[in-house]
């Protein structure tokens, strides 16, 4: 089972403890959440970040709020509504609470407290166990696609969907984790992922794993599959609709389309969670607009190696911060989930299966 090098969130008796991803990759800064209102904070500022990351903390969040105060229908119903309106892309976050909604409401109010923190430290441990399900398919895919090439195998991802978007190793870095823990040759592609720059993450994450990567600007994905420098592209998701549809970090689309004009598989890695049968079609996806200046502005370090936000364009400048695209299920090779690998075209007709 992948061990994450530094948990991404944790129990600490009636708190959690989270890796402030705001600070990485410069500085490791563990933060405790000690109310509902910490776990909130930490959620829509990307303290913690990533569809699976935010469902895990959400639902410890439930736990941290029954445990601060009140435990009846009105605290639970307030602890939900804070928590839900924290982001609004990842179904993770929805479909996390409503399992908490599930087990708790049918309790009485005394027994609620320990029935938080069991079910959402269920939630966690199921993830880890799902991550690394979603690993070994997708580790049986880039298997395939090795042998076909003969030589080390070029992916190229985007965003982070790796441990630090999960309670386990990731979704779209599980297979690349696998791979590197069966000996298959491999090097990463990484966009930097600009507004946010979550490619940074992805290329600590790497490092520290000794994995051969590669960061790139957003802009040179398009070149890069053109001229058949990659052999396959696996992203996350946020939230896939029924009909395959899929919301990922801003950018995602971009990638689909150009490795679709390359010829070069694209692949979306995600657990079941992630994937919204009472949405038809990625036009029903909530698009989350963040502010304007984490565009405006421009994070890293200074010469003496402090971190520093400088301004990049001129006051009064207007910008669009979309923090999420939808790819059109038709440029979607296939999903790589905990329950296998699934093409594409028989996606509804797996959902069908499972909410029978
Ligand atoms: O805004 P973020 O950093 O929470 O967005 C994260 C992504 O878009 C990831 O690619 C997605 O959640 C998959 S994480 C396993």
């Amino acid at each position: 089972m992948f061990a994450q090098p530094i948990a991404t969130l944790r129990r600490d008796g009636e708190s959690l403890v989270i890796l402030d991803q705001t600070q990485l990759p410069w500085r490791v800064v563990e933060r405790r959440l000690a109310t509902l209102q910490d776990v909130a904070d930490a959620i829509s500022t990307m303290q913690v970040r990533g569809a699976p990351l935010i469902g895990c903390t959400a639902a410890l969040g439930v736990a941290v709020a029954l445990a601060a105060g009140d435990t009846d229908d009105v605290a639970l119903n307030h602890a939900l509504a804070v928590l839900r309106a924290t982001r609004p892309t990842a179904v993770n976050l929805v479909w996390a609470l409503n399992r908490m909604d599930a087990r708790l409401r049918p309790l009485p109010f005394d027994v609620r407290r320990e029935a938080a923190w069991d079910e959402a430290e269920a939630i966690c441990a199921e993830d880890a166990s799902i991550c690394e399900a979603i690993g070994l398919h997708g580790l049986n895919l880039l298997r395939t696609l090795s042998v076909r090439d003969g030589r080390g195998l070029r992916v190229m991802t985007h965003c982070n969907a790796g441990w630090l978007a999960t309670a386990g190793a990731g979704t779209a870095l599980a297979p690349i984790y696998a791979a590197k823990a069966n000996g298959l040759k491999m090097k990463v592609f990484v966009s930097e992922t600009r507004p946010r720059n979550q490619g940074l993450l992805t290329a600590w994450e790497l490092a520290s794993a000794g994995i051969g990567h590669t960061l790139m600007a957003d802009n040179a994905a398009g070149w890069l599959l053109m001229q058949g420098e990659v052999d396959a592209v696996i992203v996350g998701a946020d939230r896939i609709a029924a009909n395959g549809d899929t919301a990922n970090k801003v950018g995602t689309v971009l990638k689909a389309l150009a490795a679709r004009a390359a010829g070069v598989p694209f692949y979306v890695a995600a657990p079941l969670s992630t994937f919204d049968a009472a949405v038809p079609d990625g036009r029903a996806i909530p698009i989350e607009e963040r502010a304007a200046e984490e565009v405006l502005s421009v994070e890293g370090l200074d010469g003496e190696g402090h971190p520093r936000r400088v301004r990049l364009a001129r006051e009064g400048t207007c910008a669009a911060n979309p923090a999420f695209d939808v790819t059109p299920a038709t440029l979607i090779s296939g999903f790589i989930t905990e329950r296998g690998l699934i093409a594409a075209g028989d996606l509804p007709e797996f959902l069908r299966g499972i909410q029978t």
